[in-house]
């Protein structure tokens, strides 16, 4: 008997596609007991609710002892208001990544392939494998000051295999965006029966004006499917959701796939509170946009490489001292988002807690 089998015959069969599975590692909370302490390891918002959110979110929880809306209709309408889209391209999930989720549910199994950058969004692996299909991971280009998806290279890797293409922009964790000349030219390559996933967690915080809106690019697209989510920009992190915009035959799957009653209706009056609070988050969005560009500014003066960021973080190609650097931000007060070998990705949270990074940053180069 086999190793596997002998596994299988202590207990109920699982899925081998689990055996080996990368877990999602969390970004570490701010430490508890120092002076100060802050977490800028996940890429949230360090601004409470928007003007409106917590009262509606305190409402809705009188009546959490009711299923929400299944059909999340009134989200569906403001977000088809909001982003001129139509409702039946539209469909929600339990954060952007349950969408992706859904999506490789919906498109790949054992067999197929799905494409992503490398490095990307960690949770790319994880739920390709929990899938069945293969990754094909094609590696960033550009050296360290750009660190971008090389478009060519992931076109070129497509074969009849091939049934999910991942576009992570801006890239979590470098912060690079990707110009709408160079994405078009790739959409153009991609065979119709190949569904592109832009994912724009970040969307809200790109000021470069090459970049283009995946909404823009969608709509002439039938194989194209933009990703959002109200977990980075509009504050609700904890409250999973995020959605999806494509066409129908790609949105009623999406829909299909969905888990039954999964957008709590916490989270529904939430996004739709968030969405009505339009000029509080611009002003949000704006401050933090300020603040990365004073952070990558200072970093250069120090005498860093970074990439440019169109994202709220900044990251840091630190090799082998990537660890010894999480180390030290977290005794300053501010936890990072170590990835052994490679390099920090850092949140930009308050001023003063960028401050901290900034002094731990400068420090360090000192000592290399
Ligand atoms: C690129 C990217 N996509 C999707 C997500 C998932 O966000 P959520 O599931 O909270 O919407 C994240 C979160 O870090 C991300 O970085």
């Amino acid at each position: 008997m086999s190793d596997k089998s002998e596994r299988s015959a202590g207990g109920p069969r699982l899925r081998e596609v689990l055996e080996d599975i990368p877990s999602y590692k969390p970004g570490r909370p701010a430490a508890a007991g120092g002076p100060v302490s802050y977490k800028l390891s996940s890429n949230e918002n360090p601004y409470p609710p928007l003007p409106g959110v917590l009262e509606s979110v305190t409402s809705a929880a009188a009546s959490f002892n009711r299923y929400p809306d299944l059909a999340c209709t009134e989200l569906y309408a403001q977000l088809a208001e909001h982003f001129g889209v139509p409702a039946a391209h539209l469909a929600t999930g339990t954060g952007s990544v349950g969408v992706a989720q859904q999506l490789l549910q919906a498109t790949a199994g054992p067999g197929d392939e799905v494409i992503y950058a490398w490095r990307s969004f960690e949770a790319y692996p994880i739920i390709t494998q929990i899938s069945g299909a293969a990754s094909v991971r094609v590696p960033l280009t550009g050296g360290a000051e750009s660190e971008a998806h090389d478009l060519d290279a992931m076109a070129d890797a497509i074969t009849d295999r091939t049934r999910l293409v991942f576009v992570c922009n801006p890239n979590n964790p470098t912060g690079a965006a990707l110009p709408g000349a160079e994405l078009e030219r790739f959409l153009d390559r991609v065979p119709d029966e190949v569904l592109v996933v832009l994912d724009e967690a970040y969307r809200e915080f790109v000021r470069d004006e090459r970049m283009v809106d995946g909404l823009e690019l969608y709509r002439d697209r039938p194989n194209v499917c933009v990703l959002r989510t109200f977990s980075k920009a509009y504050g609700l992190a904890g409250l999973r959701v995020g959605f999806a915009v494509a066409h129908e035959p790609v949105a009623a799957a999406l829909r299909k796939t969905a888990v039954p009653f999964g957008v709590s209706q916490l989270a529904q009056e939430a996004a739709i509170a968030s969405l009505r609070s339009e000029d509080a988050l611009q002003e949000r969005v704006e401050a933090l946009v300020k603040e990365r560009t004073r952070v990558l500014a200072e970093l250069r003066g120090q005498g860093w490489t970074v990439p440019e960021s169109q994202a709220n973080f900044v990251w840091l190609r630190l090799g082998e001292r990537t660890s010894a650097f999480a180390e030290r931000a977290e005794e300053a007060g501010v936890t990072v988002r170590p990835f052994a070998g490679e390099g920090v990705r850092v949140t930009i949270g308050e001023t003063a807690a960028n401050d901290i990074f900034l002094q731990v940053a400068a420090a360090f180069r000192k000592e290399a």
